[in-house]
């Protein structure tokens, strides 16, 4: 084959791989996944644990499983939220045959490691067993790398990460017991790069990957499978309790409906799609914070110049769309003088 007609392949080849990605808001597996692979239905009369599951992605999720027949444990700490959610999950399960009972409100705090186990029997003696454990709860950041109290970095650690894997721990006998059972966790693509101002939260996500691939190497071959989730931005309370610099404080933002940002019922759909077919990871996200992750995974050094060229503004931008919280985070990032 002549060189010129070789070049002309492999540029209607990435051009048509580029068109694909720039038209889709989720990876191309689970994209073809969405379409060939195996349906929601399949999650009926299984046991699914969200935790995380009051408001936004664990939410939506919730109504999802139910609907296609799932038995799920609602758990977070806001109480009310729960009921609300649980109200929800009644009505569309409805459709699906499930009753009262097979929803369980559960409240749980995932700092709180000593209950853990208390939480899992709960489960247990509601249900009897467990299908998959959901480790969705999570709190965001917006605060400059440089400005963050150390007391902060620990605080993010304690929920984001240690609280979840204490939680999979404590429920992982159960699951080689039966030879079978699935984790999957809530990451982000903040847990793939290193989005600029949120350095706590972007590495609890990392690490998250660091615990759960080390699971997957070792007990895959004794029936446990792992799926990341990791979405871009989609619309939930999370820059509510979303953390600062400082220790203690809340953010206490909302998003708003001129936001870009993915819905929170196809976010949902997207994970339920990517765990019932066991996906080991999941991207999910509006452009071009997909092909972003695309050129951070597949040409790692073309991201990071032009992450370093562009600045942090372009990337923060492309995360919050909002002029309010790019601005909150500005003084010594890129693209900004520095005093
Ligand atoms: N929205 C996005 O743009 C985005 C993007 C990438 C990844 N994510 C990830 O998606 C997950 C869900 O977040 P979301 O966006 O849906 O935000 P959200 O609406 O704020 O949901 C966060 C959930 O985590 C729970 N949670 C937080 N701390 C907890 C704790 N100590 N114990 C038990 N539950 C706790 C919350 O429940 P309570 O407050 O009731 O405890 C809530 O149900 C998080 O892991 C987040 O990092 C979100």
């Amino acid at each position: 084959m002549e060189l010129t007609s070789l070049l002309l392949y492999i540029t209607i080849f990435f051009s048509a791989i580029l068109v694909l990605i720039l038209f889709s808001d989720g990876d191309l597996t689970l994209m073809l996944l969405e379409r060939f692979g195996k349906r929601l239905s399949s999650v009926k009369g299984q046991v699914y644990w969200i935790v995380g599951a009051s408001s936004g992605i664990g939410e939506y999720l919730a109504y999802e499983l139910v609907a296609n027949g799932a038995k799920v444990v609602l758990s977070g700490r806001r109480e009310n939220e729960l009921q609300k959610v649980k109200a929800q999950c009644l009505i569309i399960g409805k459709k699906a045959g499930l009753s009262e009972t097979d929803i369980l409100l559960l409240p749980v705090d995932v700092t709180k490691l000593e209950l853990h186990q208390q939480y899992f029997d709960a489960v247990l003696k509601h249900f009897g067993t467990l299908d998959v454990l959901v480790n969705n709860a999570g709190r965001s950041q917006r605060a400059e790398w440089m400005n963050i109290d150390i007391r902060v970095d620990k605080d993010l650690f304690e929920g984001n990460v240690f609280g979840l894997l204490n939680l999979s721990r404590t429920v992982i006998p159960h699951f080689l017991a039966k030879k079978k059972g699935q984790i999957a966790v809530t990451s982000s693509v903040c847990g793939k790069v290193g989005a600029p101002c949120s350095a706590s939260y972007n590495a609890t996500k990392h690490a998250l990957h660091g615990y759960f691939e080390t699971l997957r190497a070792e007990l895959t071959c004794r029936g446990i499978s792992v799926t990341m989730l990791c979405p871009g931005p989609v619309f939930s309370d999370l820059l509510s309790a979303c953390a600062t610099d400082t220790y203690g404080q809340k953010l206490g933002s909302a998003m708003t409906k001129k936001d870009r940002r993915m819905s929170t019922e196809r976010c949902a759909r997207l994970c339920a799609i990517a765990m019932v077919n066991q996906l080991d990871e999941a991207w999910i996200s509006i452009n071009p914070v997909l092909l972003s992750l695309y050129v951070s995974q597949y040409a790692p050094s073309l991201f990071r110049s032009f992450n370093g060229r562009v600045g942090a503004r372009v990337a923060m931008s492309l995360r919050d769309s909002r002029n309010d919280l790019v601005n909150s985070c500005k003084k010594d990032v890129q693209g900004e003088k520095s005093e």
